[in-house]
């Protein structure tokens, strides 16, 4: 028999202890179920387990011990009633939107989303019958005009990626409520510690937990959480039945990578407030955006919601993409990676990579330059990560003062 041992505590406590569930052998570490199924006593116990009328682990599609031990403990730091676990960010966001949406139904979104979101709502929504209209993140009466016709479902990311901007979560939840659409909120920039949409009227936070939450560059995971009856009702049996699972091995990864989220986090914030500070102070930079810095367009409401800035800084380089080129290629300690949220800090060049298939003009309509730079900053020594941004600034004013 597995014995519970759930401890709702502070943040930095529940990510370590929360959802524990300890069988007994009394091991430290979550044990790890690496079973695809699970065998009853009898059939009469498999029946009783098929009708509902008695709880028992049945495939690993669907559920398995160590993916719910770190869907609890994601509930737990999120503040929601209920979490399901996914393969990947992008199952997660695809899992909440198409077990909610019918054909004839409409999608307001915010146009700063992450490539793969973009797709799925202007691409793969259209094809199965349902309407989307794209909002600039930031201008309120926007979202007025888009939801002021009902609306049944409304995606937004905030920061964004990767020019940060910032959506007003309340007023933005209380407009789409008025038009009977839920909210679901991609918060991979903010994490769970900086960023609690739900206490801003969100009904569904999605997360890509490749990011910060393995923080480690190690495995791919999602989740997807929010009100108890919305997840086993709506998103559960779509889970079941489409099969994006998390594998427990991953599952029991994120547990680990959990267990020191508050102190990465926190430490990557304060070298990214620092680089984005040093980054301002460059002729070879005509401009960083950095919600923490006072000179965000949209700092007062990005500090009401969140608690830091962040551990993404975006910036532009003189010269457009070749002056670009020339400083990430002269980069020597940070990685050229689409990736974020790790140990090690990376930049990319999000109109070449990340943000290349939205096209030109999209990104000319999200600010997206092609001298723009994202850099995720790690866990490194900020000397050395200066050290490192210095030459590549080298690299890029010197050929651009010689060109
Ligand atoms: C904001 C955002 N949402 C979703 C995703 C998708 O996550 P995954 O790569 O885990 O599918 C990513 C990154 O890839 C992202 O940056």
């Amino acid at each position: 028999m597995i014995m519970s041992n759930t401890v709702p505590h502070r943040p930095a406590t529940v990510l370590i202890h929360g959802g524990e569930d300890r069988t007994p052998y009394g091991e430290t570490s979550e044990a790890m179920f690496l079973t695809s199924g699970f065998v009853y006593d009898d059939a009469e116990q498999a029946e009783a387990t098929f009708t509902g009328a008695v709880t028992h682990y049945q495939y690993s599609r669907f559920g398995n011990p160590t993916v719910a031990a770190f869907e609890r403990r994601m509930a737990l730091l999120e503040g929601a009633e209920a979490c399901r676990a996914t393969a990947t960010g992008m199952a997660a966001v695809n899992a909440a939107m198409l077990s909610h949406l019918r054909a004839g139904d409409r999608v307001v979104a915010s146009r700063a989303l992450f490539g793969s979101c973009h797709w799925i709502v202007s691409t793969l929504l259209p094809r199965l019958g349902i309407s989307y209209v794209f909002v600039d993140a930031g201008d309120l009466q926007a979202w007025r005009v888009a939801l002021a016709e009902p609306t049944q479902l409304v995606l937004l990311e905030t920061p964004s990626n990767p020019m940060l901007e910032i959506v007003d979560l309340q007023a933005v939840a209380d407009l789409a409520h008025a038009a009977g659409a839920i909210v679901v909120v991609d918060n991979v920039f903010a994490t769970p510690l900086l960023q609690r949409p739900l206490a801003f009227g969100a009904d569904v936070v999605v997360y890509s937990a490749t990011k910060h939450i393995d923080g480690q560059g190690r495995v791919l995971g999602g989740a997807v959480l929010g009100g108890k009856a919305w997840i086993e009702d709506t998103l559960q049996p779509f889970i079941r039945n489409t099969g994006p699972a998390l594998s427990p091995f991953n599952a029991w990864t994120l547990l680990k990578g959990l267990e020191t989220l508050s102190l990465r986090v926190e430490a990557a914030c304060a070298r990214a407030a620092r680089l984005a500070d040093f980054l301002a102070s460059q002729s070879a930079i005509s401009r960083v955006w950095y919600p923490a810095r006072a000179d965000h367009p949209q700092h007062a409401l990005a500090m009401r919601q969140m608690t830091a800035g962040g551990t993404l800084v975006t910036f532009e380089v003189a010269g457009g993409k070749a002056g670009a080129f020339r400083f990430c290629n002269a980069l020597r300690l940070i990685a050229i990676s689409n990736n974020l949220g790790d140990a090690r800090s990376m930049v990319t060049h999000p109109a070449t990579t990340t943000h290349m298939r939205i096209g030109a003009e999209e990104r000319a309509r999200l600010g997206i330059t092609d001298g723009v730079v994202r850099l995720s900053v790690g866990l490194e020594d900020p000397a050395d990560l200066i050290d490192d941004l210095t030459r590549g600034l080298q690299a890029a004013h010197y050929r651009q003062a010689a060109e």
